[in-house]
């Protein structure tokens, strides 16, 4: 019998950002980006191949002539079973795993085509707000961070210096930053992980109660998959660096590149989410290690349940995980 991707969703994808948190857990710290990165995807892949599905990266590491795993477009999984639409980040904040700082994660979300939509969106900037399930709604990314922010504060109802803010710590942001703290709210400043915080904003208890500004796209895409799972909701814009950037995104998609996309334009229909710390941070904790075994913590959704997981993995044969040549 197949491990179908259909009935047991949740486990599949879990063992999948396990893997690459495991294998990329052995370089947190070490100063050296590339190679946890590279571990992620050679653990992320490796699960995935396992998988009895007909798998398509649609968001991954990069483009096929750059040749890199888990590139746009590769085929994954065995090849039996449903044609399932990708998109990967293995290692989510490879300076945050390469300096041993909070909010590394291997993330993945995916939908069986047809049932779920993923936005092939090209690697590019993306304006972004995010925000919980109270907020979903009121707010809107073309006006001023500061009327958002006050009308986060009516809908949540809070002062609005009970309200945190995430952004990434950017000169681009100086500007925004000054903005909010000026309304009173708190800003939290991340240096790398935009996805993890969009996650933190997404959940009632994390203590973030939005992610606003600028960074990457596939990082987007991925984080309207999880507003999708909770309810909650991403609003964007595609930030383009040059006009041959933005052409080609109109090869990509339909409709106008510059309009400003709602949570069911990056992300809509069936979709399953799964992500695993690597380093703990605001929302996951990371792999942590006993004598005996490796201890790994996930996030699991689905959007058509409604169900949200957290699950925690002792993982007492992690050695035989890693060893994959
Ligand atoms: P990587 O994991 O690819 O290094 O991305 C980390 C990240 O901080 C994302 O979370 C964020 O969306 C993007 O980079 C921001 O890009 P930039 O560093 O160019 O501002």
């Amino acid at each position: 019998m197949s491990k179908v991707i259909s009935k047991s969703p949740h486990l599949d994808f879990l063992r999948v950002t396990e893997r690459a948190a495991l294998l990329s857990a052995r370089w947190v710290g070490k100063g050296l980006k590339n190679e946890a990165d590279d571990a992620a995807c050679k653990g992320m892949r490796s699960a995935l191949n396992e998988l009895d599905i007909n798998g398509r990266i649609v968001i991954g590491e990069g483009e096929m002539d750059e040749a890199p795993m888990l590139y746009i477009g590769e085929r994954v999984g065995s090849g039996n079973g449903p044609e399932v639409e990708i998109a990967v980040d293995p290692l989510e904040g490879t300076n945050l795993c390469a300096n041993g700082m909070p909010n590394a994660i291997a993330v993945l979300a995916g939908c069986v085509t047809g049932e779920g939509h993923l936005l092939h969106a090209p690697d590019c900037y993306m304006d972004k707000l995010v925000v919980g399930a109270e907020c979903k709604g009121a707010l809107d990314i073309t006006m001023p961070p500061r009327i958002n922010v006050t009308i986060m504060s009516k809908c949540l109802g809070r002062r609005i210096d009970e309200i945190t803010i995430g952004i990434l710590d950017r000169p681009r942001h100086h500007e925004m930053i000054k903005e909010i703290r000026d309304t009173g709210a708190r800003v939290h400043l991340i240096s790398d992980g935009d996805l993890s915080i969009a996650l933190a904003a997404l959940d009632v208890e994390s203590g973030v109660d939005a992610l606003m500004g600028i960074g990457g796209a596939p990082e987007g895409v991925i984080s309207a998959a999880a507003a999708l799972c909770y309810g909650g909701e991403m609003q964007a814009r595609f930030v383009w660096s040059n006009d041959a950037e933005r052409e080609r995104a109109q090869g990509m998609f339909a409709g106008d590149v510059d309009r400003v996309l709602m949570t069911t334009d990056l992300a809509s229909g069936h979709v399953q989410f799964c992500a695993t710390g690597i380093t703990s941070g605001d929302m996951l904790k990371g792999v942590r290690y006993t004598r005996d075994c490796a201890i790994t913590e996930s996030i699991l959704m689905r959007s058509k349940t409604g169900t949200i997981r957290r699950i925690q993995t002792m993982h007492r044969n992690f050695k035989r995980a890693e060893d994959l040549d």
